[in-house]
């Protein structure tokens, strides 16, 4: 379904590729909703996408605190009359060695990419179904699909939610509610750009939004890219373990010096 004249809500949205591609659909009639932490950063893209014709609202909330998305999806859903399009977006995948990490740095990734999309879907799923269904998009990640070096405790985060949103689809396909999983590969965006992790076959935030764009439109079920890093992870993944984790390693090379790097 085209996304034109939609009212889109989209949490994880003042920056990186969520707001990109909010940008990219601003001239469409939609109406979108924004959330994230930063407010600063929300107010520079809805100015802009109302700049472009766009009916923009935003909300300041942090997504790892459920009552506050409660909150958020009710204000939302009221502000809006209806969603319609649901994306939950926010995340972070810091570069994380797991020799490195305190058990709180590696709970802290699934506080951030999973229990995000839990604190949203149970919303979401209740705004949805009231009125009649509609589309739940998850950004995932290619790290979700395979343990890689340098990304373990943010990809085990990522590939339980996968397993989420896959059991939602089985449950609620038949209540007209669609679910949509992105797993780009690496994105250049700001917030990783000097992180020191190796990024083969990176691809441009403009990319990785139409990207998600199209796959949203075409209400794909799970929508991998780039197509040269979804191949990658697929051949690695059907290496037995002996060969693959040699590849992964160099792929991947230890961070030796570098200083683990928290989420912020
Ligand atoms: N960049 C990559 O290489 C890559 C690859 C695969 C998948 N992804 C996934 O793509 C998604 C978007 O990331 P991005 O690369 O576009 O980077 P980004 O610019 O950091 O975007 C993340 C967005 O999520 C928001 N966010 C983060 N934590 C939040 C929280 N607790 N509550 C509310 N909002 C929160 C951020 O805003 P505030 O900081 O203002 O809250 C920001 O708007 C993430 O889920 C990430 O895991 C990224």
């Amino acid at each position: 379904m085209k996304l034109e004249n939609r009212k889109i809500l989209i949490v994880g949205a003042s920056s990186g590729i969520a707001a990109e591609a909010a940008f990219q659909i601003a001239d469409r009639g939609n109406m979108i909703g924004l959330v994230a932490r930063r407010e600063d950063k929300l107010e520079q893209v809805s100015k802009g996408l109302s700049c472009r014709g766009c009916k923009a609202l935003h909300w300041a909330a942090d997504a790892t605190d459920p009552a506050e998305m409660t909150r958020v999806f009710r204000e939302a859903n009221e502000a809006m009359r209806g969603l319609e399009v649901v994306w939950v977006n926010a995340g972070q995948g810091p570069d994380m060695s797991i020799a490195d990490c305190s058990a709180s740095d590696l709970t802290s990734m699934i506080r951030l990419n999973y229990e995000v999309l839990v604190n949203c879907l149970v919303p979401a799923i209740e705004c949805l179904r009231k009125s009649g269904g509609g589309q739940i998009v998850h950004t995932n990640s290619l790290a979700g699909l395979l343990g890689i070096p340098r990304q373990g405790p943010y990809g085990a985060a990522k590939a339980a939610a996968k397993h989420l949103m896959d059991t939602a689809r089985a449950e609620l396909e038949p209540e007209n509610l669609r679910f949509t999983s992105l797993f780009p590969g690496f994105v250049a965006t700001e917030r990783i750009a000097n992180d020191g992790l190796p990024k083969p076959h990176q691809i441009s935030v403009e990319t990785a939004a139409r990207k998600s764009l199209a796959a949203i439109e075409a209400e794909k079920r799970n929508a991998c890219f780039p197509l040269a890093a979804t191949s990658l992870v697929g051949a690695l993944k059907a290496l037995p373990q002996p060969v693959r984790n040699p590849l992964l390693r160099r792929i991947l090379p230890s961070s030796g010096s570098l200083p683990n790097r928290p989420p912020t």
